[in-house]
């Protein structure tokens, strides 16, 4: 196998060629990091948008790069790029597609339940409004039977089954799914539930946006009756205190009690 060369060769064979191209690099880094301007500072001024009209761009967009994190982001910072240009421009929406799949396929937090943080952090006045908000959606994401979107044009044209995650783990929420469905997962039909409901999240984080901005954020979302009853000894502030979590606990937890 005379083509299969090790990482370990090349990067012993290109060692000292190597520090010296990076010394080079950061140098020539520093400099224009020096000189360009940096980005505009967060918070961003929010633009209030109908939720209902970012769907299909995040549906597409998510398919686009079977990017459930860059579907969110893209369609809603796009939208107000196309709309406002700068600061919303000026954001490196392709560095989002790392989030598919729960971080890089690894099943961990939803990419709709991260790229919400990120835009929250993006446009909310302090950090107390930003966890409040992350809890809120962590939770929506989990309670809710999703995916409800319809796309207008869709890339695998079939009914979808609904179902409730009951955690915001992409690992758990894409099982249920393919436990309701039948379908296999890493499957295109598994991939257009997903995309489906990018469409609902992106949705939701707008409703989100436009209510906080105007002042008028109702939180309605709450822990299922049995996290809170774990959490009244083992939260923070009580007694045992060594969980911090705010998923609910369930999915991985019976009441070992
Ligand atoms: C009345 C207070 C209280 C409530 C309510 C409570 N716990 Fe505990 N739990 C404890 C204490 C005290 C311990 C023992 C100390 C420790 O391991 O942290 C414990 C231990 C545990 C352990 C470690 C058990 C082991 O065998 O190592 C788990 C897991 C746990 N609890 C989960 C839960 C879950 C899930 C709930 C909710 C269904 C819950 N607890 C509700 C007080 C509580
Ligand atoms: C995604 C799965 C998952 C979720 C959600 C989860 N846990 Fe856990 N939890 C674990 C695992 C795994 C451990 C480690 C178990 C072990 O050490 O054997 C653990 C450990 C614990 C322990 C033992 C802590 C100790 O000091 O030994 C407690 C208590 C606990 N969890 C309570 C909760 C509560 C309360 C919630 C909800 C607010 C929760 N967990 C949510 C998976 C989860």
């Amino acid at each position: 196998m005379k083509m299969k060369i090790s990482r370990r060769e090349i990067l012993g064979a290109g060692t000292v060629a190597g520090c010296a191209a990076i010394g080079g690099a950061l140098l020539k880094g520093a400099n224009v990091a020096a000189a360009s301007p940096s980005a505009a500072a967060v918070p961003w001024t929010w633009k209030k948008m109908d939720p209902a009209e970012i769907q299909e761009r995040a549906y597409q967009s998510a398919w686009e790069k079977i990017g459930c994190m860059y579907g969110a982001c893209e369609s809603i910072l796009g939208t107000l790029a196309d709309r406002y240009g700068a600061p919303y421009n000026t954001f490196p929406v392709d560095a989002t597609v790392y989030g598919s799949g729960g971080i890089g396929g690894i099943g961990s937090v939803c990419g709709t339940v991260n790229a919400s943080g990120l835009l929250f952090n993006l446009f909310v006045k302090n950090q107390n409004d930003l966890f409040a908000l992350c809890s809120e959606m962590s939770l929506w994401y989990e309670k809710a039977s999703l995916p409800v979107y319809r796309p207008k044009k869709p890339k695998v044209d079939i009914e979808i089954v609904r179902s409730v995650a009951g955690s915001n783990l992409c690992h758990i929420s894409s099982t249920k799914w393919a436990n309701a469905s039948g379908y296999k997962v890493l499957t295109n039909e598994h991939f257009e539930r997903c995309n489906r409901l990018v469409a609902d999240a992106a949705a939701e984080i707008v409703r989100m946006l436009n209510e906080y901005d105007a002042g008028n954020m109702a939180f309605k979302q709450k822990l299922n009756d049995f996290s809170q009853q774990c959490l009244s000894c083992h939260g923070p502030g009580n007694t045992t205190a060594n969980v911090a979590s705010g998923m609910t606990c369930n999915p991985c937890h019976e009441n070992p009690h």
